[in-house]
């Protein structure tokens, strides 16, 4: 087993700070530090759709939109959304869409933007767990959280949370895996690389353990600023209390849907 290049253990996260509620014009937001990638993601609505065409009579749309600052990597990037930018949302806004209970806003559309303001790799998961935080702080209703993380291998290991060292390494897998918790389902599955059956499994249990670390940080975080009595798995997802007694905006409020 060799050193990983910033000295982790193979099933260690980068540090992680998360901060809610950072941007006052949202209905929800999240900041997140984890390593050396940096997120905003904020959450707009349930609001009505325009143009009508796009509204669905049985559901929200949820419109998520995953961008990376031009000055969040080394090499000024293009404002442009990419294909990949483009690829991140779509996948990212299914997984979101599974999660929050979106039947409940009929003819609306939710707004979630994911902004990468320094990336190190990781930024995909990075950008979903703060989204789905984001998510819990505009007092949406959801299933659960989304807890996501990257798992894969360089340099004949396999390890947890690759930086952008790691993915680069010739022997590179780069799993970005996202995990309903505390159901523990997978929300979202993407993979860069080759792998063996016995390898493909190691990686899997690594990713869904890290998703486990995720979820354990995003509650604090959550409890932090919204301190409750009892146990957040027993009744603020299932019975989604917490989220319903957040509904705190008094534009969302009037809103008709
Ligand atoms: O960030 P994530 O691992 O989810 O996505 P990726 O496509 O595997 O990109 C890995 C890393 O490559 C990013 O986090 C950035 O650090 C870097 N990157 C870049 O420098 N320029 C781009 N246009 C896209 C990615």
């Amino acid at each position: 087993m060799s050193e990983r290049i910033d000295g982790r253990k193979n099933d260690e996260l980068r540090p992680i700070k998360i901060k809610l509620g950072v941007v006052k014009s949202a209905d929800g937001s999240c900041y997140l530090e984890w390593g050396r990638n940096t997120v905003i993601a904020t959450v707009h609505g349930p609001r009505p759709i325009f143009p009508k065409h796009l509204a669905d009579s049985e559901r929200s749309v949820i419109d998520y939109k995953y961008r990376m600052a031009p000055f969040s990597v080394t090499e000024r990037k293009s404002p442009v959304p990419a294909k990949r930018d483009k690829e991140i949302s779509l996948v990212s806004g299914n997984a979101l869409e599974s999660v929050i209970l979106i039947e409940k806003f009929p003819n609306t559309v939710i707004d979630i933007d994911a902004m990468i303001l320094s990336a190190d790799a990781g930024t995909r998961v990075a950008a979903l767990t703060a989204a789905t935080l984001a998510c819990a702080d505009a007092g949406l209703p959801m299933r659960g959280l989304v807890s996501a993380v990257s798992a894969g291998r360089a340099n004949g290991d396999h390890i947890l949370d690759l930086t952008k060292e790691e993915e680069d390494a010739e022997d590179a897998v780069d799993t970005a895996i996202a995990v309903l918790m505390p159901q523990k389902e997978i929300v979202l599955l993407q993979m860069d690389g080759h792998v063996e059956k016995d390898e493909w499994k190691k990686i899997i249990s690594m990713g869904i353990a890290g998703s486990e670390k995720i979820y354990e940080l995003q509650k604090k975080a959550l409890l932090e600023k919204y301190p409750i009595d009892g146990d957040i798995n027993e009744w603020n997802f299932k019975n989604c209390k917490f989220w319903k007694c957040n509904f705190k905006n008094e534009r969302r409020k009037k809103t008709r849907w």
